[in-house]
C-alpha cells in the first residue's frame, strides 16, 4: 500500500544500529517501491558529514548489510540521492534550525531515536523547542527501555512532557519478525487450535532464543544489562505474551496491548528455584564471556532458563520454561506448544507416550511445525510413530517467501502509517519491567555466580534439570 511523502530523521544516523538495520531497512522498501519519491530521509548525528559524504556512508552501508536481490540495478544511487545529512548536537543548538527548515509541517514526520536512553529527554525537548513535537509527529524509541521499572518509568514521563502515547513507537523487533505476527494468524484465524488453547489440553509451552554469537561489540551494555534484561524483560516477553493472551476483539493497537497487558499482570512472580543463570566459556576457539567483556569479576549471565505461571482460567497449571542464551549450538528460535498425551491409549502401554507439539520456528527457517502420532507403515501391527506435519514456509509459499521483509522494514514502515499494533505501549513495559525486578533482586541479594558453561552447548546442566525434576524435556536446539 503506498504511503504519503514523509519525512524521516535518524537520530544516530551513522551509528550501529542504523548501519545494520534502519538504512537497509529503508533501502529494501525503497526497492519494493514504498519510498514515495518525494520522501525525505534525514541522517541525523554529530559527525563532519555533508550531504554527498554522508551519502557515501549510506552507499557502503547498504552494499555491506543489504542483499540486493530485489533492487534494480542503480536503484542504490537513486535512493542514496534522496538521503540528507544534518549535523546535530542533541545535547546543544546545532543543527536543529535547519533541520526545522526541512522538516515539513503538514506531513507525517518521525523522529527515530537510534541512541542511548541518555539522549532521550535532550532530543524530546529540543524537538518540542523548535516547533517538531506536535501535529503528525512520530517518535520511534529502542530498546533498552529502561534497566528496571524504575528507569523506565522515568523515560514515560519524560517522553509524556513533550510527546502522547499515540505518538510514541516503542520497538521490540521481535514483534516485527514474519513468524511472531504469524502466530496470531494461527491463533485467531483457525478453529482447530484455540479450543485446545489452554491448561486442560496443553501440558506445557517452551520458548528458546538460542543465539550462537556472543557478545563481542557490545561488551559494556551487555555486561550491564545480560540475558534477562536484555532478552528475558522484552523479546521472551513478547513471545510469551502473543502466545497466551485472550483474543482481542479486534487486531488493533489497543485491543491487542491490553490483552498482552493482562497476561504480563498475570505472570507468577520466579522463585530462585525455578531460575538458572548461566555464563559461557571460552570454546570453539572464541574466548569465553569474561574474557569478551574485559572483566573477570562479571557474574552477568549470558544465559537464563526459568519457569514462570500466568495465573488465569485459561492457564493455571500449565508451565512455561523459557530459555536464552549466547554462544550456543545454534540460532534458533522457536516456541513449542506441547500438547497432553490422550486420556488412554487403546493400543496398550507398548505404544508409548505420544503427544502432539505445535512448534513455531522463528528463526532460522520460519515455518510451523505439528507433530502428530500416526501408525508406523508396514505390517507389524499397531506401532506408533510421531511425524511432523511441516510447513516450511520458503518451501510450501514458493520463491520469494524467503524475501519477507524484515522486522524493522514492516515496524518502519507501520511507524509511517501510523499504526502502533507491533508496538509496546508504555505501561505493557512497565510491567514486564515490574514481573524482571524481583527475580534480578533475587538472585543479587544471594550473589551467586551464574553456572558456566560450555560454548556451543546448550546451555548449563542445570537448565536441563529445570525440566527433568518435572518430567519434562527440552526440544532440541538443531543446527
Ligand atoms: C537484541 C539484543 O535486542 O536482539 C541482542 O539486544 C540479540 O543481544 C538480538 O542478539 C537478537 O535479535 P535477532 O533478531 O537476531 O534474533
Amino acid at each position: 500500500i503506498p504511503v504519503d511523502p514523509f519525512d524521516l530523521v535518524v537520530f544516530g544516523g551513522t551509528g550501529d544500529l542504523a548501519r545494520r538495520k534502519i538504512l537497509p531497512a529503508l533501502y529494501r522498501r525503497f526497492c519494493a517501491g514504498q519510498i514515495p519519491d518525494e520522501a525525505n530521509i534525514i541522517g541525523a548525528a554529530r559527525s563532519e558529514f555533508d550531504d554527498a559524504g554522508y551519502r557515501a556512508f549510506v552507499r557502503d552501508t547498504i552494499l555491506e548489510f543489504a542483499p540486493v536481490t530485489l533492487c534494480e540495478d542503480g536503484a542504490i544511487d537513486t535512493f542514496c540521492d534522496r538521503v540528507r545529512y544534518i549535523k546535530l548536537d542533541a545535547r546543544g543548538d546545532e543543527g536543529w534550525e535547519a533541520l526545522a527548515r526541512i522538516i515539513h509541517a503538514d506531513r507525517v514526520r518521525a523522529f527515530y531515536f537510534s541512541v542511548g536512553p541518555q539522549l532521550f529527554a535532550d532530543l524530546a525537548e529540543r524537538l518540542h523547542r523548535h516547533g517538531m513535537a506536535s501535529g503528525e509527529t512520530r517518535i520511534v524509541v529502542e530498546k533498552p527501555f529502561g534497566h528496571d521499572l524504575a528507569s523506565a518509568r522515568e523515560l514515560n514521563t519524560m517522553l509524556a512532557r513533550h510527546f502522547d502515547e499515540t505518538q510514541i513507537y516503542r520497538i521490540d523487533h521481535y514483534l516485527g519478525k514474519e513468524t511472531v505476527q504469524n502466530l496470531m494468524a494461527i491463533r485467531f484465524a483457525n478453529m482447530l487450535f484455540e479450543p485446545l488453547w489452554n491448561s486442560q489440553y496443553v501440558d506445557h509451552i517452551q520458548i528458546t532464543v538460542a543465539e550462537s554469537m556472543g557478545v563481542a561489540g557490545r561488551e559494556e551494555f551487555y555486561d550491564r544489562a545480560g540475558a534477562m534484561r536484555d532478552m528475558m524483560q522484552n523479546h521472551m516477553m513478547q513471545l510469551l505474551c502473543l502466545i497466551a493472551m485472550e483474543p482481542p476483539a479486534k487486531f488493533e493497537p489497543d485491543a491487542v496491548r491490553d490483552e498482552k497487558l493482562k497476561v504480563i499482570r498475570a505472570l507468577d512472580t520466579v522463585v530462585l528455584d525455578d531460575i538458572v543463570r548461566g555464563q559461557y566459556e571460552a570454546g570453539e576457539d572464541k574466548p569465553g564471556y569474561l574474557d569478551d567483556v574485559g572483566n573477570s569479576e562479571s557474574t552477568t549471565e549470558s544465559f537464563v532458563a526459568l519457569k514462570t505461571g500466568i495465573g488465569n482460567w485459561r492457564w493455571a497449571g500449565t508451565p512455561f520454561y523459557l530459555r536464552t542464551g549466547k554462544r550456543l549450538r545454534a540460532r534458533t528460535s522457536e516456541i513449542a506448544v506441547v500438547f497432553k498425551d490422550a486420556p488412554h491409549s487403546i493400543f496398550g502401554a507398548d505404544a508409548g507416550r505420544h503427544a502432539n507439539i505445535l512448534t513455531i520456528v522463528l528463526q532460522p527457517n520460519e515455518g510451523i511445525e505439528l507433530g502428530v502420532t500416526i501408525k508406523e507403515p508396514g505390517p507389524g501391527g499397531m506401532r506408533l510413530i510421531d511425524v511432523p506435519l511441516d510447513m516450511s514456509f520458503a518451501e510450501t509459499l514458493g520463491p520469494g517467501a524467503e524475501l519477507v521483509p524484515d522486522a524493522y522494514e514492516r515496524l518502519i514502515m507501520d511507524v509511517i502509517r501510523g499504526n502502533q499494533t507491533l508496538f509496546m505501549r508504555g505501561d505493557e513495559v512497565e510491567a514486564a519491567w515490574r514481573w524482571t525486578d524481583p527475580i534480578i533482586a533475587q538472585w543479587e541479594e544471594k550473589g551467586e555466580r551464574p553456572l558456566p558453561y560450555e560454548s556451543g552447548s546448550t546451555g548449563p546442566e542445570d537448565a536441563l534439570a529445570l525440566m527433568h525434576r518435572d518430567g519434562r524435556r527440552w526440544r532440541e536446539i538443531r543446527e
